[in-house]
């Protein structure tokens, strides 16, 4: 399995994403504010990933916190959790981490016999039980979804929702290695994902490192490939998806599901319950992160633009539901209307 991140006894071990794929170097979180900057450095990304990496740094936060009693923990805990919340903004599944230990934690506080010891033990065993549901999902998802794709065919996919974006099998791809091994056989396109690449660094990677043939794709190829017929159907991770089925993904998805419709191919997002986001009512509510200038002007290092050139860099969009032909979950496979069969 991909060791995406891990609890270690000396604190939260991370693969390093922004050296991938050239490099696999591991990077050692000791204390909370450094599990803050590997999620706000991209270290670790991907909705699932990201949650349960707070997860962990709330658990390593009151682990290590000097607090002398009950209140002063407390208060330690909910400065964690705020630090660990001004990271990203789009990926719902940050915030439900963060709320899912808070709320273990008060519920830890007040029980018979509760001692420092005793919460900081709780916190790492919910941190750690987070861990595991969130594999547990993943095969779920593929258990549910792999049907959906092709016997035999080529599956479209954009960014990166796979092991590296989860604790381990991921959604998206998850959805493409339980089809596999159930017998599919699927070659898969990755969109490149400008500007960050995770698609040609990060999804080329993990899914030629399980064996599955992968095409990488620039983003601006897919339509003329849909044209051609050569893409049986598209498969995407989210970031968060709101009341009414808009999903939030990464920038680019949006594009790809107008194509997909527009060429009669169906497009899934594949997503655990954690994702879901029933108080936001639909995608327009969604807050979507500006990244730096920087990561569209330079690659590599070296300047693509112009001094001057005006530079736009939203790390997400937002694809209304009409264009979702399905939202594959833990739970099983949504169908529209998304407002009803999420409620539900
Ligand atoms: O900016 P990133 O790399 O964190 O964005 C990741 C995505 O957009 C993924 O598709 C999404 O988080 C789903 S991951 C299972």
């Amino acid at each position: 399995m991909i060791p995406t991140l891990e609890w270690t006894p000396e604190g939260v071990r991370f693969l390093d994403q922004t050296k991938l794929p050239l490099e696999e170097i591991y990077v050692l979180a000791t204390g909370y504010e450094d599990v803050a900057t590997v999620i706000r450095d991209m270290i670790v990304r991907g909705a699932p990933a990201i949650g349960v990496s707070a997860a962990m740094g709330m658990a390593l936060g009151v682990k290590n916190s000097e607090a002398k009693d009950i209140p002063a923990l407390t208060a330690d805990m909910e400065h964690i959790g705020k630090t660990l919340a001004a990271t990203r903004p789009t990926a719902v599944n940050l915030f439900w981490a963060i709320e899912r230990m808070r709320l273990h934690f008060l519920s830890l506080a007040p029980a018979p016999g509760a001692t420092m010891a005793t919460i900081r033990e709780g916190m790492i065993a919910e941190a750690l039980r987070m861990y595991d549901e969130d594999i547990a999902a993943c095969k779920a998802m593929g258990a549910h979804g792999a049907e959906l794709l092709p016997q035999q065919g080529t599956v479209l996919t954009h960014c990166n929702a796979g092991a590296l974006a989860t604790c381990g099998y991921g959604t998206a791809l998850g959805v493409i290695r339980a089809a596999v091994e159930r017998g599919h056989k699927i070659n898969v396109y990755a969109d490149e994902t400008r500007p960050y690449l995770q698609g040609a660094r990060l999804t080329a990677w993990e899914l030629l490192h399980d064996g599955i043939q992968t095409t990488v794709l620039c983003d601006n190829m897919a339509a003329s490939l849909m044209r051609q017929g050569k893409i049986q159907a598209v498969i995407v991770g989210a970031d968060r998806i709101a009341a009414n089925g808009d999903v939030a993904n990464k920038i680019g998805t949006y594009g790809v599901a107008v194509l997909a419709k527009e060429h009669g191919i169906p497009f899934y997002v594949a997503a655990p319950w954690s994702t879901i986001d029933v108080k936001t009512p639909n995608g327009d509510h969604i807050p979507i992160e500006q990244r730096s200038p920087v990561e569209v002007t330079h690659s590599n290092g070296r300047q693509m633009t112009p001094n001057g050139a005006g530079i736009e860099n939203p790390a997400f969009d937002v694809t209304p539901a009409k264009y979702v032909t399905a939202i594959i979950t833990e739970r099983g496979v949504l169908r529209a209307p998304y407002t009803e069969s999420l409620a539900k």
